[in-house]
């Protein structure tokens, strides 16, 4: 805690936050920089610990690294800080964090209202497994609350949502969604990747809980896959004795030091990124062969409104669309372009784009009813290119563009 002028104590800002909660100088070496522990098992005694996992309290020592190590419990209690959540629990990548909670709170007869567009992972995952398991689904179009609301069924259970969502950049109004979930006594859980806690924190809008890719921007530097679900501390001790110790998708103790690592700069980099990400979207709103940009960042983006309130940053994600052939102009962006990698993922320091025809995703991807097609090709048209906007100075980024774009 500080203290402001008036002498009131305020809680730490969270670019203070992410360099120092869940970190303090190592008591035995005295190092500054928080040590990597890679041990898979801890000293213990018979009378403090049991055999099971089932058996583990809180504030239990360390056993064996699936079930906790000091290294990945130091990053979840920087996740939970920086998503003002009670506890958070890590995972081996964005799609465990997912199945895992999917799988640890939902069983067989319950109902998932999950958004038309997310994660194709998230999406197959629902499409093609969960029904094996007796969960019922029903993909919806989040940005359309009556037909959230409409959705509902007596044996509903949870609402999944992405705000922005990957790849369309379509936003979901999280506090009215919350209330809905509510009102069925449902929980919401929201995919906040894109977003951030940088630019929103779906618990304070009313969200259960939050699951990020630590893939993304958490880490910021494409160097570790890595997930997190965020929420209340007696849900996820539960989680973490089943979801997480029996699946076993436990994160490397090397990756959670990446990832904290890359936590420490994420204010200044979630900055950089909105500010170039802002400037190329300028830059291609204006340029003769591009039909269209969306960026929750710009009046023209068809829920800008929602972005303003909800967003405290817009991050640094971009969709295009061009008027001519677009698989030409991929071609010529991936063998052209000097700055941009060519390539799948996003939230990394390094630019990205890549081109994704809307036909593949109708085709492979998702169950959209008519009205969810549309609303899918009203931010897509035929087919976008995803770019995830780096650290790049963003003039050098239009420059590449510019001459990769041309015919
Ligand atoms: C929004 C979103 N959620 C979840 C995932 C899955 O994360 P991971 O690749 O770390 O498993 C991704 C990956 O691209 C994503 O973009």
């Amino acid at each position: 805690m500080g203290r402001d002028e008036m002498g009131e104590k305020r809680k730490l800002a969270l670019r203070t936050r992410a360099l120092h909660v869940g970190e303090k100088p190592d008591p035995a070496t005295k190092s500054v920089e928080a040590p990597l522990i890679l041990s898979t098992n801890f000293v213990t005694d018979p009378d403090s610990t049991g055999f099971s996992a089932v058996d583990m309290k809180e504030n239990d020592p360390y056993v064996y690294a699936r079930w906790s190590t000091p290294t990945v419990r130091g990053l979840e209690e920087k996740l939970a800080s920086l998503e003002e959540g009670e506890d958070a629990l890590c995972f081996a990548s964005g799609m465990s964090a997912a199945s895992g909670l999917l799988l640890g709170t939902l069983k067989s007869g319950d109902h998932l209202v999950l958004s038309d567009v997310c994660y194709a992972g998230v999406a197959e995952l629902a499409r093609d497994m969960l029904p094996g398991f007796g969960i019922q689904v029903t993909n919806v179009n989040f940005a359309d609350l009556q037909a959230v609301a409409a959705a509902i069924r007596p044996n509903t259970r949870l609402l999944w949502a992405e705000s922005p969502c990957n790849p369309i950049l379509r936003l979901t109004d999280l506090t009215a969604v919350s209330e809905i979930a509510h009102r069925a006594g449902a929980k919401f859980a929201v995919d906040s990747t894109i977003a951030t806690p940088v630019a929103t924190q779906p618990l304070t809008l009313g969200a259960d809980w939050i699951v990020h890719s630590l893939t993304k921007y958490l880490n910021g530097h494409g160097d570790a896959l890595g997930g997190v679900v965020i929420g209340r501390r007696g849900p996820l001790a539960e989680l973490r004795r089943h979801a997480l110790i029996h699946f076993g998708g436990a994160l490397s103790p090397f990756n959670a030091w990446l990832i904290r690592r890359g936590l420490h700069t994420l204010s200044l980099r979630m900055r950089a990124h909105q500010e170039g990400a802002l400037k190329v979207a300028s830059y291609l709103e204006s340029h003769p062969a591009i039909k269209r940009v969306i960026y929750p960042g710009l009046p023209s983006h068809p829920q800008y409104e929602l972005a303003r309130r909800q967003m405290a940053n817009f991050s640094g994600m971009l969709t295009f669309q061009v008027k001519g052939d677009a698989m030409a102009a991929a071609r010529r962006i991936a063998q052209r372009a000097q700055l941009f990698n060519y390539a799948v993922s996003l939230g990394k320091q390094r630019s990205l784009i890549y081109y994704i025809p809307t036909g593949d995703i109708l085709r492979s991807s998702f169950t959209l009813d008519a009205a969810a097609e549309a609303s899918y090709r009203s931010y897509a048209g035929e087919g976008i290119f995803r770019t995830s906007i780096g650290l790049d100075d963003p003039d050098d980024l239009c420059n590449d563009l510019e001459q990769a774009l041309r015919e």
